[in-house]
């Protein structure tokens, strides 16, 4: 049972530990941070309520990114309809509290592949991410995403840049990423319509098998190629290194652990059986003395060590 309880706090351990390299580490949140930071320089004298655009640096020609500053309390009594895609119903709950917020408006564009490379599916519009942070200070730089939830209607996604696809083939379907990157699936609410109680990225996607071959349209099928050339050098490879340093350190906590565990176990193990062959012995010279001490009892019984032992 000791040792049913380290696999399992081992087995909680390795997952919280990739769940947090593949936050810290992957494209997509790195460009979440970035993109925040370029959303909150689009508010020079902000007014509460106006949806800003934002400028994205030249390398990531084709997102579209937009900021509005909102008091929570009215985001959760009158909601934020038409943030372009988005459709916003009152009841949304954010937490932690804070008084005022800004939700981020992401269009990832023809760069969706790149961040949100999805093996098997083709995507039939952009993903769009709707992320919401603190407002307290507009000059920060690596806010953390705050939580929210709708707590009445979900909010809707109305996708107004969808590729129609061939009828008779798989049906497309909705694709929700959360901050950790895992893709998870639903049905579409209506055509074009998807749907979500929480914060994340979503598109509409396809099984790439009902997207006939031949002239690519748009650069869409094609798997994004990790280019080198392209990425920055010194942010990523100091995220590399960070994010290396932390998990090397994690796994020798982990390998250290699971050898102390390794050791209990068999510790226990031993005094288990140890315990048990005490108590077989104990019966078996119970039964010898019924037996009026003939030896032939030690026949019936075939455990060698104990016989051994009892011949000791
Ligand atoms: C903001 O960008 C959107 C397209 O992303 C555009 O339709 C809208 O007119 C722009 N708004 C302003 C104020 O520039
Ligand atoms: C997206 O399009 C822009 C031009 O609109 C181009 O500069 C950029 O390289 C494209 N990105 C990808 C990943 O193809
Ligand atoms: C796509 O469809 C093909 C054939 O219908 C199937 O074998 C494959 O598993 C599907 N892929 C995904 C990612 O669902
Ligand atoms: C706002 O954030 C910036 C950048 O992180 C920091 O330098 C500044 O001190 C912060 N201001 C307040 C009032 O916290
Ligand atoms: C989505 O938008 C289209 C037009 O862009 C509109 O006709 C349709 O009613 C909208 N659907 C929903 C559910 O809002
Ligand atoms: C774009 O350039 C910035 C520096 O200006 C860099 O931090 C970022 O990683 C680059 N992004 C891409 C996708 O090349």
């Amino acid at each position: 049972m000791d040792f049913l309880a380290c696999v399992c706090l081992l087995h909680l351990l390795f997952l919280a530990t990739s769940r947090v390299a593949a936050q810290a580490s992957s494209p997509a949140r790195a460009l979440d941070a970035m993109l925040q930071d370029h959303a909150y320089r689009a508010f020079v004298h902000p007014h509460t309520g106006i949806v800003y655009n934002a400028t994205v640096p030249a390398n990531l020609t084709g997102v579209a990114l937009s900021a509005v500053r909102l008091r929570s309390g009215s985001l959760r009594r009158k909601g934020f309809s038409d943030y372009f895609d988005f459709t916003v119903p009152t009841g949304i709950v954010v937490q932690p509290y804070v008084e005022r917020v800004v939700l981020v408006y992401h269009n990832i564009g023809n760069w969706s592949d790149h961040y949100y490379p999805l093996p098997g599916y083709t995507y039939l519009s952009p993903v769009l991410g709707l992320l919401l942070y603190d407002a307290a200070n507009l000059s920060a730089v690596g806010l953390q995403e705050l939580s929210f939830v709708a707590s009445g209607s979900p909010i809707s996604i109305n996708f107004s840049d969808v590729r129609s696809v061939p009828a008779g083939g798989p049906a497309p379907r909705c694709v929700w990423f959360d901050l950790d990157g895992v893709p998870q699936f639903r049905d579409l609410e209506a055509s074009n319509v998807c749907s979500t109680y929480r914060r994340g990225h979503f598109s509409i996607v396809v099984n790439s098998s009902a997207i006939p071959p031949g002239p690519v349209p748009s650069g869409n099928i094609t798997p994004p190629i990790p280019t080198p050339t392209g990425r920055s050098k010194g942010s990523s490879k100091g995220w590399k290194i960070a994010v290396g340093v932390v998990g090397g350190v994690i796994a020798l906590v982990l390998l250290a652990s699971l050898v102390v565990c390794l050791a209990r176990y068999k510790r226990d193990k031993k005094l288990e059986l140890m315990e048990q062959n005490a108590e077989t012995g104990e019966t078996l010279r119970m039964a010898q003395v019924g037996r009026s001490q003939a030896p032939v009892a030690l026949g019936t019984r075939t455990q060698p060590v104990i016989e051994s032992e009892y011949v000791a």
